[in-house]
This record gives C-alpha cells, structure tokens and sequence, in this order.
C-alpha cells in the first residue's frame, strides 16, 4: 500500500492530546498543505485561523458551552472532555463566506488538512460543534474576537495534536458503495 493510502487508512478522530506544543516547522507544513487545497473555480474564498493562543480557544470554548443543550453537552461528557477542541494546542477554523460551494471547499481543505496532520504523526479531530459559538444572531459570537470580515462564516474547525491515546479506525461497510 502506498504511504497515502496507508495514511487514510491508519487515521481517526483523536479526542485526547499531549501538551506538547507544534514545532513551526509543524505549524507551516500544515498551512502550505492547506493552502494546496482546490476551491471552486479557484474562487480561494476559505480563510483558515490557525489558533495555538488557548485563551482564545478557552474563550470560543466557552461560547459553545453557553449555546449547548444538555444533549450536546451529555454527549462531550461521554467523550471524556469539558473542551469542544479537546485540550488541542492547535486548533483550526475555516470561513467562507457565501461565494460558490462554501462547505464543500470547507469540507475538502479540512480533510486535506486531516490526512496532512495524520502522515505527520499528529492525531485529529474534525469539529462541527463549535459552529454554536459563531452564530450569526448571537451578538456575542466569537466571529469578532477572530475579525471576520462582513459575511464571513465559520464552516468547520479541526483540533490538531501529539495524540495521547489511540483508537482504531472506524469499522467500514463495503455495502454503502454501488457497483454498476
Ligand atoms: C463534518 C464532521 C463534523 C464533526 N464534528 C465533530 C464534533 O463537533 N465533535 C467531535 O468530537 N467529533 C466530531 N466529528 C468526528 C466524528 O464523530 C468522527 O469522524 C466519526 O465518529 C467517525 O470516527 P473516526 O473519525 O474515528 O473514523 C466530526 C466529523 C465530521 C466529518
């Protein structure tokens, strides 16, 4: 199997991390893989907030806790971790704002940055939940303390880190793909 796809293979969400900070040499690989990403008509419309400051993640943390319901938060609770970024010293958010397809382009830069981060050795989670600190109605949403721009919304977060734990990658069924 080649190294790439050994890679998707071997990765899966990691809810648990060491404190153990990114290199920049790790911080940069990540952003040039990003950024290698396709877009719709290569529109670029994604921005991508790499936060390693956790009084930010803390802040943003803490704005999902508020809007949360008990559902969500029983949820966060089984997965072992008052954190929606699970303690990660790098978090990840993508915006777009309503150019061409904005989640799918969301959706493909943070898978790309998933399998990046995994041929690195660092384990991740994609993170939908936190678009509950964002919300457009919320006069206290977490856009301003990041500055986004007029129109810009969050799309989808990615926690990254030196995994702390191990888990097997998801059980796959081979009858949700259809042969003709
Ligand atoms: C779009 C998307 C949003 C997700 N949001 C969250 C989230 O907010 N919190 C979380 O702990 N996991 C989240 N996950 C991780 C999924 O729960 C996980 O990928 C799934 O259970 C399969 O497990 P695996 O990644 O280990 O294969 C999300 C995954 C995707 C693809």
């Amino acid at each position: 199997m080649n190294p790439v796809l050994k890679t998707i293979q071997e990765r899966s969400s990691i809810r648990r991390y060491k404190d153990t900070p990114l290199t920049e040499e790790e911080l940069f690989l990540l952003k040039d893989a990003v950024l290698a990403a396709p877009t719709a008509r290569n529109l670029q419309g994604l921005r991508y907030y790499f936060i390693t400051d956790q009084s930010i993640i803390k802040k943003i943390n803490e704005r999902v806790i508020y809007h949360s319901s008990d559902a969500v938060r029983a949820r966060q609770k089984e997965r072992g971790s008052v954190s929606f970024f699970f303690d990660a010293p790098l978090v990840v958010i993508i915006t777009a704002g309503d150019q061409m397809w904005p989640d799918m382009d969301a959706g493909i830069a943070v898978g790309i940055l998933s399998i990046a981060a995994q041929s690195m050795g660092l384990g991740n989670v994609i993170l939908g939940i936190p678009a509950l600190a964002f919300q457009e109605d919320d006069p206290e949403n977490c856009g301003q303390l990041l500055g986004f721009e007029e129109g810009e919304k969050y799309r989808i977060a990615i926690a990254i880190g030196h995994p702390d734990t191990e888990k097997a990658p998801h059980k796959k069924n081979f009858d949700l793909i259809k042969d003709f």
